[in-house]
């Protein structure tokens, strides 16, 4: 589904993502994992478009992706999760995922949108909501939101635009355990139903370990190996790569 040939991004001297050669499968979640620094949030950057790589190429179902906007690229179907920045901070939860959905289709205004329009709009935002256990809090404000539900909110901005592959940097970051796991369970329960291709960077590896189906382990920019979690876990390379970065 998703491919990368060489993939390199120089900051100055600094090599953030390195000679990166992904082979992401339809099927599955994909972890990716390593140290901080080790350039996993970069390499997203790159696959969506908000940085253009020094070297290498993006390849998502066989088409060459390399370089383009980052509107163009979630119109082929690829979608992030937005920063707590992108949301409208003065609008409530239910306009800001019917904005979202408004922006799939460009050429629809919501001044000329017909009624049916309108009413697809306004189911396809009820059910996100409702996916995502916001329908009680559809009249609250964006910033008045607790910041778990901010990050719900931000995965709804990256759902509303209907994708096939979805790239989440850190979901759970900020939270507590407990929250963690219940936000890990809604995204696995999301991806699931609507069939969505997840690409996720996290940093517990005790959550990685239990939901990933495949792992792919960055380590100063290079992959420093990949496999499945079990594999992973029994690594040597990871497990050295790992200590001294304990207890960050
Ligand atoms: N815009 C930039 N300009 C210069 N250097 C950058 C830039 N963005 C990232 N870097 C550097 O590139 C390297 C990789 O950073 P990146 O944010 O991709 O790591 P990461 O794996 O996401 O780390 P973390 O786990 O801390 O989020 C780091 O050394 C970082 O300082
Ligand atoms: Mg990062």
């Amino acid at each position: 589904m998703l491919e990368t040939k060489h993939l390199t991004k120089k900051f100055g001297e600094l090599q953030a993502v390195s000679d990166v050669n992904l082979s992401i499968s339809r099927d599955g979640i994909h972890s990716i994992i390593g140290p901080n620094g080790a350039g996993k949030s970069t390499l997203f950057h790159l696959l969506t478009g908000y940085l253009k790589p020094t070297e290498g190429e993006i390849r998502y179902n066989e088409e060459d992706i390399t370089g383009l906007a980052p509107r163009k690229i979630v119109r082929k179907g690829i979608s992030r999760s937005f920063q707590i920045a992108d949301l409208f901070e003065g609008l409530t939860v239910k306009e800001n995922l019917q904005i979202a959905t408004q922006a799939l289709d460009e050429k629809r205004n919501a001044i000329w949108m017909s009624s049916d329009a309108l009413t697809t709009t306004l189911e396809k935002t009820d059910q996100l909501m409702a996916d995502l256990e916001l329908s009680e809090l559809s009249d609250v404000r964006a910033d008045a939101l607790s910041h778990g539900d901010q990050r719900k909110l931000e995965m709804g901005l990256a759902l509303a635009v209907e994708p096939d592959l979805i790239l989440l940097d850190e979901p759970t970051a900020g939270m507590g355990k407990q929250e963690s796991v219940q936000m890990m369970n809604l995204i696995q329960r999301i991806v699931n139903d609507r069939d969505i291709k997840l690409i996720l960077i996290e940093h517990d590896i005790e959550m990685v370990m239990q939901i990933s189906d495949r792992i792919t382990v960055l380590n100063r920019g290079e992959i420093l190996a990949e496999g499945d979690p079990k594999e992973i876990q029994a690594n040597e390379r990871v497990q050295e790569a790992y200590i001294g970065t304990e207890g960050e």
